[in-house]
């Protein structure tokens, strides 16, 4: 669907957009200097560090690193995919978004949320009428405090409860479906997907139900059925018992991931408000970026037998690419037999506390397990286990922890960290996803130990697109460097569309990898001052850039001549350059 709205649609949109104002709506500011600050709403913080920018249309934050647009903003904090959050600030601006004839008109978004909140209350009012599921509920120790606080509730028997009540007509029909709570039938009709089953309403980051998990209270298959996957609800996406962890708790300093429903409420009934679960699937990036957003200390707890294992490795090799010094995993196994629910209700609290504290830490998890694989008393084992380590060590950013981690699995294996490393060597660098590639950006900077002229014009032209209007992308032709062709791209664009903003040029480059790193230079603060003049900085950046070309093509035809005779084209050029 994005790509039927027209790119200048969006261009215009979010310049025009009125960034501290639609983020204005929904977090607190508070002017400071040229910009506006708050606490941000996407991580736990006690003094502002998140930063909205009007004149650059765009909005960042020093603690965790979020930022965006105004339709970034949209997305993350109002939960909308891109369209949605086109089809939002385009409302909130009174246009209307231009699309091509086949496409049907956006869902409201609004009216889901309010469906599933009518539903959400519905749910709850029945479990008190249903003294079976409430019976079933304190059978698993659960008080009426503990369920409140979850929002638990229940789906009476029936085909049709819920479309009797809220299917009355074509069009709320197609409500509920969007909203996952009615299944089609293959001859057209319809039925109620959650019958007879405990309620546990999944929440967003504002607290809003967006989707369901469903117990069974007996042995009915399956035990638990959840929504499908929505416009508001991605599985890999969300956690369940976040919003009630960070409502019970005024900072988060320790999170604990388990794999189930029962296991976040039945921790919280015993004073355990830091667990969260993920719905049913792996351990996703997304899930991690969520978690390190609001703390370094993370604990798996995964239940004890053979599942628990693998969703436990599965979870190390995800969480690699995120490890940097600071942060900490651990790994908890309960014993088989056991989880989180069972343990804490049986044992208490302190016992539970007291297993996560004895969790392995990452490195301890792999060595013990990929140790436990071969006998490390023989040549043969060592060498199998320095095999197996590669590709994990691949994923690890360089950094203090990945030498720490090299340290630890070389002493493992009985061999200097180096004598390690140089085994490992290069397979560990071409390692199927080996995390952490330095950028180009930061590469280029690595060699000359300060930020590169190339990372500098982008910085200029990011923050001041309309300083690129009148420079010669033609001096560019022919240069090698890491950034370059992204530099020609946006200085073309910059002259192709002469109103554009910072938050456009960042619009543009949303669906593109280097877009990541453009979010962080439009974030950097250039001096404001009546003598800055980013139009002539730009352009003496472009003329070193070109002189650079220059001298390493010099230094090119020069080598060259040493050994071998160059063309007549090639002298020609080479007295010209010099
Ligand atoms: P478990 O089978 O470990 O159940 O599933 P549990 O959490 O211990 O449940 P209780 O204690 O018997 O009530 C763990 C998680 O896997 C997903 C659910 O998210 C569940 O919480 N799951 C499990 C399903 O989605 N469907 C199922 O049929 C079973
Ligand atoms: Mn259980």
């Amino acid at each position: 669907m994005a790509g039927l709205i027209p790119q200048d649609f969006i261009d215009d949109l979010v310049a025009r957009a009125d960034v501290v104002e639609i983020i204005g709506r929904r977090v607190p500011l508070k002017k400071a200097g040229r910009e506006f600050k708050a606490c941000c709403p996407f991580h736990d913080e006690k003094t502002p560090s998140f930063t909205v920018s009007p004149s650059k249309g765009f909005y960042h934050c020093f603690g965790c690193g979020a930022h965006g647009t105004a339709l970034g903003f949209l997305m993350e904090y109002d939960h909308m995919d891109f369209p949605q959050a086109v089809e939002s600030l385009a409302q909130s601006m009174g246009v209307e978004v231009p699309r091509s004839a086949d496409d049907r008109p956006s869902r409201r978004y609004d009216e889901l949320f309010e469906l599933l909140n009518q539903v959400e209350k519905g749910w709850q009012r029945q479990l008190k009428e249903h003294p079976g599921a409430v019976d079933y509920l304190k059978g698993r120790g659960i008080d009426g405090a503990t369920a409140q606080r979850f929002g638990i509730g229940y789906a009476p028997d029936g085909w049709s409860v819920l479309l009797d009540r809220h299917g009355t007509s074509e069009e709320k029909i197609d409500r509920l479906l969007a909203a996952g709570l009615v299944i089609r039938k293959d001859n057209g009709g319809h039925y109620d997907r959650f019958r007879d089953r405990l309620m546990f309403p999944i929440r967003d980051a504002r607290g809003r139900a967006i989707a369901f998990g469903g117990r069974t209270l007996g042995d009915g298959e399956p035990k638990y059925l959840n929504s499908p996957e929505t416009v508001l609800f991605h599985k890999g996406r969300e956690l369940y018992g976040l919003w009630e962890a960070r409502q019970a708790l005024r900072s988060i300093d320790r999170l604990v991931v388990v794999e189930g429903y029962m296991d976040v409420v039945a921790l919280a009934r015993n004073g355990i408000d830091f667990a969260v679960a993920t719905l049913g699937t792996a351990t996703t990036p997304e899930h991690l970026n969520r978690l390190f957003r609001l703390t370094d200390d993370i604990a798996f707890c995964f239940d004890g037998d053979r599942a628990g294992k693998k969703a436990a490795w599965r979870a190390m090799e995800t969480t690699l690419p995120h490890i940097r010094e600071g942060r900490q995993v651990r790994f908890v196994f309960l014993p088989e037999g056991e989880d989180p629910d069972t343990f804490v209700s049986e044992k208490g609290a302190d016992a539970f506390i007291a297993e996560l504290d004895r969790g392995l830490m990452l490195s301890d998890y792999i060595i013990r397990e990929l140790a436990g694989e071969v006998d490390l008393s023989t040549v043969d084992g060592k060498a199998r286990f320095a095999e197996q380590a590669r590709p994990l060590l691949g994923k690890v950013g360089a950094g203090v922890y990945r030498d720490l981690l090299l340290q630890s699995l070389a002493e493992t294996v009985g061999l200097p960290p180096d004598r390690l490393e140089a085994n490992l060597g290069a397979a560990a660098a071409r390692a199927p996803g080996a995390g952490r590639r330095p950028s180009a950006f930061a590469r280029s900077r690595a060699k000359s130990g300060r930020p590169s002229v190339v990372r500098r014009a982008i910085t200029l032209l990011l923050n001041h697109p309309g300083a690129g209007a009148r420079l010669d992308v033609e001096k560019l032709a022919g240069i090698r460097r890491p950034g370059i062709d992204l530099l020609e791209k946006l200085i073309e664009t910059a002259q192709d569309e002469p109103n554009i903003s910072t938050a456009g040029l960042l619009e543009r480059w949303r669906h593109d990898e280097q877009g990541r790193h453009l979010g962080k230079l439009a974030a950097v603060e250039l001096p404001a001052d009546d003598d800055f003049d980013p139009a002539a900085e730009l352009a003496e950046c472009l003329d070193q850039i070109a002189a650079a070309g220059r001298r390493e093509r010099i230094d090119f035809l020069i080598e060259k001549q040493r050994l071998e005779a160059l063309s007549d084209e090639e002298l020609s050029e080479l007295r010209q350059l010099s």
